[in-house]
């Protein structure tokens, strides 16, 4: 495991300041089990075996988990589990989609912007967020520039609450206007869906800070070896987002990000 450790590395964010490990741990499935588009259901895991899980990515040189309110529980639960692992991690979470009864609704505004923020900070128990995301449902464009959820986090940034904003893009039109303007967004990529490519070649010319999500097509094309091959040849992301509750997986994870950044 020392040697995974070693190589998985770290990278700045773009112009960020942060320095994230190349791999970094998805928790949706620490929080929500509907409306998701995995391959199969599943039970969340005892609060027990997300600290043993989280103890595996901290010994395997991951250093960023990956959060949202709308993950069901997914914020409160790792505000209890990090409570003794205080510097083990950096967070990212999200703003602007609420997930309740089974549904998804949003809010970009700046009131709920700064409401959702301060709710982050509670559930987490920080007293700084280091990466604060606009959750968009689509409309990249039009949030990005009519919302004012950019402005609120730009604020929060500027008073020391969050360390860094961007965006969790749908769109390549909505993705390369997040990075413009924010130098920081989360890309989806994988091997059925290549339609970000040139957005993502772009973004590692200019030193863009981008996380990549979904790199496993959410579960339905688990070809580590390729997949990350490509990611990391291609487009050289800070870091790429794969969300489990499998250690296995997470081990195999890491260790297929380590061959694909040394080949
Ligand atoms: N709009 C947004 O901001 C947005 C949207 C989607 C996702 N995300 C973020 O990105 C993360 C990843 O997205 P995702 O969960 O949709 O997609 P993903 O990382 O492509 O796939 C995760 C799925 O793949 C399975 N998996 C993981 N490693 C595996 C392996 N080595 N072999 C076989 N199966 C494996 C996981 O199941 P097991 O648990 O069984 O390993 C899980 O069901 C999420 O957790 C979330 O943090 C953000």
């Amino acid at each position: 495991m020392g040697d995974v450790i070693r190589e998985l590395g770290k990278r700045p964010l773009g112009d960020t300041g942060l320095e994230v490990s190349r791999l970094a741990l998805g928790t949706v499935k620490f929080g929500r089990t509907e409306g998701l588009r995995y391959p199969r259901g599943f039970t969340i895991p005892e609060m027990g075996q997300l600290d043993q899980l989280l103890g595996l990515a901290a010994d395997l040189g991951v250093n960023l988990l990956d959060t949202a309110p709308a993950y069901g529980d997914s914020e409160h639960k790792l505000g209890r589990l990090l409570a003794s692992r205080r510097d083990q991690f950096m967070i990212c979470t999200k703003v602007g989609e609420e997930f309740e009864n089974g549904r998804s609704t949003f809010d970009f505004s700046p009131a709920h912007t700064r409401r959702s923020v301060e709710r982050s900070l509670r559930r987490l128990r920080r007293d700084v967020l280091d990466i604060v995301l606009v959750h968009s449902d689509g409309r990249d464009e039009e949030i990005a520039r009519t919302s004012g959820a950019l402005e609120t986090l730009d604020e929060l940034r500027q008073a020391g609450t969050i360390r860094a904003y961007g965006m969790s893009t749908k769109a390549p039109s909505g993705a390369r206007l997040a990075l413009e303007r924010t130098g920081v967004a989360m890309i989806a990529w994988n091997l059925d869906d290549d339609s970000h490519a040139d957005v993502l070649e772009e973004a590692r010319e200019r030193g863009k800070g981008v996380l990549i999500k979904k790199a496993l097509a959410s579960g339905h094309r688990p070809d580590l070896d390729q997949a990350m091959g490509t990611i990391f040849q291609r487009f050289n992301p800070a870091t790429v987002v794969i969300g489990t509750i499998d250690p296995e997986h997470l081990k195999a994870n890491a260790a297929g990000v380590v061959r694909a950044v040394g080949r």
